[in-house]
């Protein structure tokens, strides 16, 4: 996804912006580039595809001085990854740069409508500067020449826009997030608030719709929806929360902080639960909806919500079409994401216009954010790591949380809450590393892994095989135990590797499953409470009641970790994928 940032104060602009560009690498991207007013009062551009710090050298980006600027790093879906194809883009007087970030679903049409203008790349993004300069070579203002492009373009476009000529910066918010930062001394413009958060914890979260002015002196609000939803509020968390700190990797930071977490939410008020969860009694139905991951949490919770009793249906955004004639204004909806942005998951909002919202979302601001009727923080703190990690297991436990509330098993949960938060001490015990570290080195080599369970143990291998191919780049594959035998048991021959995840609830009927592995020579990895004579490794898990599934997946996070750290693979920047899938 594409990272945007913009500053204008009183100080040079260009240091602010290169750190915060490269705090929003994580998104994944395959360009950089970066616009700031010259000396002459003219737009001077660098940009290039490939890494930013490189480009920065190449083009000696750190010794410019220039109090007003915008840079952005572009992941790629209209044009290839090239130099030309790379943001900022420019207007044919060169006055006007663009950044964007979303896909101009009408570009080709407006492109067709500027014949006189000359383009130079094969972006959508493009038309932005070209459109801009047409509006004002028509006689509009620079601000009124933006509102009126905003209103000309159609899909999910957020953008940023500069003007040799005027002193404001401007964005426009649809669809991808952006947010402003408020300092004495000057204003951000960026893709999220840690990219500035070092030197201002004071924030503007920008909703759909918005057109806003920044200068040195603040913001001005050109258009929008909600007019008064533009308070500036303190952020609470700090820069030392979104640092690498000891740690070589976001990714293992993010594992090693899922105890704390925990531990927090054991001892803190949990009365937003209770609201969601007396929603949830209301209503008729629970649909469940999220991607990758958050899928995983949907299905989790499902099955726990029909274990309860009460009818649940874990959906993916792009079938929920599917159900369209069959739900009701009674079904409310759980949406769960970590980013609050996935294109997919707002894409499918107009289905369930309708239909009460819960989202558990760990981005505060976010798009899926300002849209539900009630909102939970997931409050994990900002997680860097493409893998969803402590936000998968923090989402997870909030939304078990609100399904045994709403059935009235408080006192259950908080009692499997309890365990789970004393039983995470004993899951993080030097035995334990070792050998997940050993195994990491055996399966290393492999191809392919299937990962084995049932009922919900068959959701933790799902979340477990998506962690394995994002971070490992071996194909892993989940299949539910009681399944194998229907098939996929073809697949296994002498030396094959399967991870089996082994609660103790099917323990008995798993292990016969196992056997018949065992049987075709093939080799089991088991993450277990206890060690079975099937298992050709044993990882020791701990039981946690209906949150069993929190340690089977810690441990296996920290497999792939291990993995990829063996493969010599980045966890934290895995090829080919982005944080928060923005594209349809
Ligand atoms: C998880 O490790 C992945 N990075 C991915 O599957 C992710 O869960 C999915 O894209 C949904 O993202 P969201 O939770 O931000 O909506």
């Amino acid at each position: 996804m594409c990272g945007i940032i913009g500053y204008t104060g009183n100080e040079n602009s260009i240091p602010f912006v290169l750190e915060g560009i490269k705090s929003l690498e994580y998104r994944g991207y395959d360009s950089f580039g970066c616009a700031f007013q010259g000396k002459n009062n003219n737009i001077e551009i660098r940009k290039d595809a490939g890494r930013i710090n490189k480009i920065i050298d190449n083009y000696s980006l750190d010794k410019e001085i220039s109090n007003k600027s915008i840079a952005h790093t572009r992941w790629a879906t209209h044009g290839g990854v090239t130099k030309m194809n790379s943001h900022p883009m420019l207007d044919c007087s060169g006055k006007i740069a663009v950044v964007h970030n979303g896909i101009i679903e009408n570009f080709k049409e407006l492109k067709e409508s500027l014949p006189n203008h000359l383009f130079s790349s094969e972006t959508d993004t493009e038309v932005l500067p070209h459109l801009i300069e047409e509006e004002m070579a028509n006689g509009k203002n620079f601000e009124e020449a933006v509102i009126a492009v905003s209103e000309k373009i159609t899909g999910f476009s957020s953008f940023v826009v500069m003007n040799a000529d005027s002193d404001n910066i401007i964005a426009v918010k649809s669809g991808s997030p952006l947010v402003l930062g408020v300092r004495d001394k000057g204003m951000f413009v960026a893709s999220d608030v840690p990219s500035f958060l070092k030197y201002t914890n004071k924030v503007v979260y920008l909703s759909d719709g918005d057109v806003i002015a920044i200068n040195k002196a603040g913001f001005k609000i050109l258009k929008s929806n909600n007019p008064t939803k533009h308070k500036v509020r303190e952020v609470t968390f700090s820069i030392a929360d979104i640092d690498k700190g000891k740690y070589k990797h976001f990714m293992l930071k993010e594992i090693m902080e899922q105890q704390s977490l925990v531990s927090k939410l054991v001892n803190s008020d949990l009365s937003y639960i209770k609201n969601a969860a007396s929603l949830v009694s209301l209503s008729k139905r629970v649909f469940l909806l999220g991607s990758g991951s958050s899928f995983h949490i949907a299905l989790l919770t499902a099955n726990l919500f029909r274990d309860l009793g009460k009818d649940a249906i874990a959906v993916q955004p792009q079938d929920l079409l599917n159900y369209s004639k069959t739900i009701s204004k009674e079904d409310v909806f759980m949406i769960i994401s970590q980013s609050g942005e996935t294109m997919d998951v707002i894409e499918s909002l107009p289905i369930i216009k309708d239909n009460k919202k819960i989202g558990i979302i760990n981005t505060e601001g976010s798009t899926l954010a300002n849209v539900v009727d009630y909102f939970i923080n997931v409050n994990a703190g900002h997680e860097k790591g493409v893998a969803a990690t402590k936000t998968f297991t923090m989402s997870a436990i909030l939304s078990c949380l609100i399904a045994m509330f709403s059935a009235g098993e408080e006192r259950e949960a908080l009692n499997d809450l309890n365990l789970l938060n004393i039983n995470l001490y004993n899951l993080f015990v030097p035995s334990v590393y070792k050998t997940i570290k050993d195994t990491a080195l055996i399966l290393k080599k492999e191809k392919d892994i299937f990962f084995l369970g049932r009922g919900n143990d068959y959701i933790s291998a799902m979340e477990a095989a998506l962690k394995m191919k994002e971070v490992t780049y071996i194909h892993s594959e989940a299949i539910d135990s009681a399944t194998f035998k229907h098939g996929p048991l073809a697949l296994i021959s002498k030396g094959t590797y399967s991870v089996a995840l082994v609660s103790d609830r099917f323990k008995d009927r798993e292990i016969n499953n196992l056997k018949e592995i065992k049987a075709r020579n093939g080799k089991i990895i088991g993450i277990a409470n206890e060690k079975m004579d099937v298992f050709d490794v044993f990882i020791r898990s701990q039981p946690a009641g209906i949150f069993s599934f929190v340690p089977q997946v810690i441990l296996s996070q920290l497999l792939s970790y291990y993995i990829s750290l063996s493969k010599h693979i980045d966890p934290d920047h895995p090829r080919n994928l982005a944080k928060a899938v923005t594209t349809k």
